[in-house]
């Protein structure tokens, strides 16, 4: 076993496993990738206040979210084709989540099916919505969440058209690989990978093949995209989505304090403040420096959650001190999935969580519900609003 210490050694370790193409698909941002690049180098810009002589014992990293009582406020992030990054890999990261205390979200584009992981977990997760222009499939796949029991409806609304990726069109991205001759020799080297997914029955789009109709190419995720997501998603359609639904609602890939205000207004249950990890407007703001505007704006109305660039618990400190409730991360756990399976994703939530609490002491805090400004030490330019 490695010694793994951060979420980078994890990072090594999944790059050598997992086929070229996935690894490509998680680790690339739209167009210039300046976004996706910006999301975490905007993290470093931020420094901490180092306290001294304070007592740090007894200290906690258990927080809430929309209620929910979790370890830390740190979820999985929903993540398209998880289950291509190692066999049966979104069941391997809820269970993870489930035995470490956080709450995992399931991608509508998942390869396990909502029932597959509602039965493999047996413990109720959080349902990420991509609203299709199909209104029976779309009703269809909300009743199936809540049949599954999941606790949240987390509804995307930063991707009803796809930002491109360029390696992912130069790969030809598909659930399961096309075997060309690129794809047979980087195989030859990954051959865990492959014996893990000829042993599951689960290399397809679990929720969408054999429940939607009139799927062109249904492999494809982009093509899928094009053809099925509704691009006439407004506000009156998440309001028809959340009678549908019922329960608790997140709005997620909110990145403008006009559009907080207007979640806000709609009485969402929590907002993730994201760029979708630099994945669909490149040119975006990262998150991490939108965050302060959207908290002036709606702090005291809503859950403010946020994503995008967190690679540490440094990380997830440097955004609750700035004003997040709890924040979700995306390819810091796919690291460690594709690197170790379930064991990798426990690592990397070990990781964050130690990462954390240590920090916090070094920060002379033993709360992370404690945290806020008075910890950070912020760059001029960086609370200043965007003209
Ligand atoms: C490979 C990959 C696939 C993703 N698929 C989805 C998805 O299906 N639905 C969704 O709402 N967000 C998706 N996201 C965005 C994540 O939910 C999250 O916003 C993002 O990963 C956060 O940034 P981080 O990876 O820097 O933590 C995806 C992100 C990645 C990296």
């Amino acid at each position: 076993m490695p010694v793994i210490t951060c979420i980078d050694d994890l990072k090594a370790i999944y790059r050598r496993r997992v086929p070229r193409m996935f690894y490509d698909y998680a680790e690339s941002g739209s167009y210039t990738e300046g976004t996706f690049r910006e999301n975490c180098t905007d993290f470093q810009r931020i420094k901490l206040r180092q306290r001294v002589a304070v007592d740090m014992t007894g200290r906690t990293t258990e927080s809430t979210m929309i209620g929910q009582k979790v370890a830390m406020p740190v979820a999985l992030a929903p993540v398209g084709m998880t289950g291509m990054q190692c066999a049966d890999g979104e069941i391997k990261a809820a269970r993870a989540a489930k035995a470490f205390g956080v709450p995992f979200t399931l991608s509508t584009m998942s390869i396990c099916s909502i029932e597959d992981v509602a039965e493999a977990v047996q413990a109720p997760f959080w349902f990420q919505l991509y609203v299709m222009r199909d209104q029976e499939f779309l009703e269809a796949i909300i009743e199936r969440a809540r049949r599954a029991n999941c606790s949240a409806l987390v509804l995307t609304l930063d991707l009803q058209i796809l930002g491109q990726r360029h390696k992912d069109l130069k790969n030809g991205l598909s659930a399961p690989p096309r075997l060309t001759l690129p794809v047979l020799l980087d195989l030859a080297t990954k051959w865990r990978w492959g014996i893990e997914m000829l042993r599951t029955k689960r290399r397809f789009f679990g929720n969408i093949v054999g429940h939607a109709k009139g799927v062109g190419d249904p492999s494809s995720l982009i093509a899928w995209t094009a053809e099925q997501f509704d691009p006439q998603l407004d506000w009156g359609k998440i309001a028809r989505i959340r009678d549908l639904w019922g329960g608790k609602l997140i709005l997620k890939g909110i990145n403008d304090p006009e559009d907080a205000r207007m979640a806000a207004d709609f009485g969402a249950d929590a907002i993730i403040v994201s760029n979708h990890g630099g994945r669909q407007l490149d040119g975006a703001v990262s998150s991490i420096r939108m965050l302060p505007e959207i908290v002036k704006a709606v702090g005291d109305r809503v859950e403010i959650h946020l994503d995008s660039g967190i690679r540490s618990g440094q990380d997830v400190l440097k955004a609750l001190a700035m004003g997040a409730h709890a924040t979700h991360i995306g390819r810091a756990f796919i690291y460690g999935l594709g690197a170790m399976g379930e064991a990798g994703v426990t690592r990397a939530l070990e990781v964050i969580q130690k990462e954390l609490d240590i920090t916090m002491a070094l920060c002379g805090e033993r709360d992370v519900k404690a945290l806020g400004r008075h910890n950070l030490l912020i760059p001029p330019d960086f609370l200043q609003a965007w003209a």
